[in-house]
């Protein structure tokens, strides 16, 4: 943790300052970097909400639509996006003192109330963990939402009883953030990782981060089979679609599947079969709502015995917050791997 990191300061939050703001207002549609009035983010405070100076933010899936003009997500307008943050507390409030470093992500952050990609934010303290020891801002941010979901889906498949040694387990989407995360963080516990990719260029990479085999995106095989050759132990889905639902007809007997994304589809084009005949589960991932006590486990667990071997190499790059509109652009464009960190302040 830098020096800056730890050191309390008295801060004084300016009148004015710059915000990545997403406005469908009018008839069109715009998102860029602007000056804000401190007063867009404080109405409606609360004597409970803590105000931070954002030092780290990320690239999400969900930042990516909530900056696009189809993504439809946003629930106000004007929207100070970023659905997650690290930052400094700079006033005062219960468990939280001021110079104390604070994680937040989901609820409405991002969506329905102004998020990180600004030099300030108010979140209610509800919403705010402290940033657990073993991780710096930095490292907490690489991981971000993405990262969360990731640790979220592991800590469900071991509720099943999933154990290292049990067999391969998939992640699908496996160059994106939670499935890069989610090879990283399975591979510091032991497990044998097969990552399936559309981007076959980046299999040293994921080998890097600890992949014993990297396959093809997985398709729906031609004419689908409701149940094909039982392969895995467990699946890491964010991708939905007919891939999951090919992978869901490759599950072992009795083992789960933890899904939190659609990036190839809302769709299931599945049968009863696999459930029925092999026991399978389907576990869904919601890092939005989850309880705080949760996230504040799952954190602990990330910090601990989940933290990858290598976040850095987790890191596609570090942008500025005038970088982060162009950013999502190239995430909903498939063209990226790994986490996009936005530096704040
Ligand atoms: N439930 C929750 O709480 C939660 C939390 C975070 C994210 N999510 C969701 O999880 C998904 C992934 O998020 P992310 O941040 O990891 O996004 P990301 O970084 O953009 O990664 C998505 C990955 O999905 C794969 N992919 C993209 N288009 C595809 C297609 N048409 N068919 C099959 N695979 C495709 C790609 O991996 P390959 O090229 O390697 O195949 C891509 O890298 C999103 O839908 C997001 O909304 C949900």
């Amino acid at each position: 943790m830098s020096e800056e990191e730890n050191t309390a300061m008295i801060v004084t939050i300016p009148d004015s300052f710059p915000a990545v703001v997403a406005d469908s207002g009018g008839t069109t549609f715009h998102c860029g970097v602007r000056q804000i009035d401190l007063d867009l983010i404080t109405d409606g405070q609360l004597a409970s909400d803590l105000m931070v100076r954002v030092l780290w933010s990320s690239i999400n899936y969900k930042d990516a639509l909530a900056m696009s003009p189809i993504g439809r997500v946003a629930r106000i307008s004007p929207l100070v996006t970023g659905i997650d943050l690290v930052g400094e507390v700079v006033t005062d409030g219960g468990s939280h003192p001021a110079g104390s470093l604070v994680l937040a992500h989901g609820y409405g952050l991002g969506v329905s109330h102004h998020g990180g990609f600004a030099h300030y934010a108010r979140v209610p303290e509800a919403w705010c963990l402290t940033l657990p020891a073993g991780l710096n801002a930095r490292e907490a941010m690489t991981l971000g939402t993405a990262g969360f979901t990731a640790a979220m889906s592991i800590v469900r498949l071991e509720a099943d009883g999933l154990r290292p040694g049990d067999g391969p387990v998939l992640v699908t989407g496996a160059t994106g953030g939670v499935g890069s995360s989610a090879v990283a963080m399975l591979s510091v516990l032991g497990y044998e990782v097969v990552a399936s990719t559309g981007k076959r260029a980046h299999t040293d990479w994921l080998r890097g981060l600890g992949a014993s085999q990297v396959i093809d995106r997985i398709e729906r095989s031609d004419p689908p089979k409701p149940l094909s050759s039982a392969h895995w132990a467990a699946v890491i889905d964010s991708v939905g679609g007919p891939g999951l639902a090919q992978a869901l007809s490759e599950l072992r007997y009795g083992a789960s599947a933890a899904v939190s994304g659609l990036t190839g589809g809302a769709g299931l084009p599945t049968t009863v079969l696999p459930f029925i005949l092999r026991g399978v589960s389907l576990r869904g991932i919601d890092s939005v709502d989850c309880p705080l006590p949760f996230r504040e486990a799952v954190w602990q667990r990330i910090a601990t015995d989940l933290r990858p071997a290598d976040i850095e190499a987790l890191v596609d790059r570090t942008i500025q917050l005038d970088e982060a509109p162009g950013a999502g652009a190239d995430l909903l464009s498939g063209s990226r791997t790994g986490r996009t960190l936005v530096s704040v302040s």
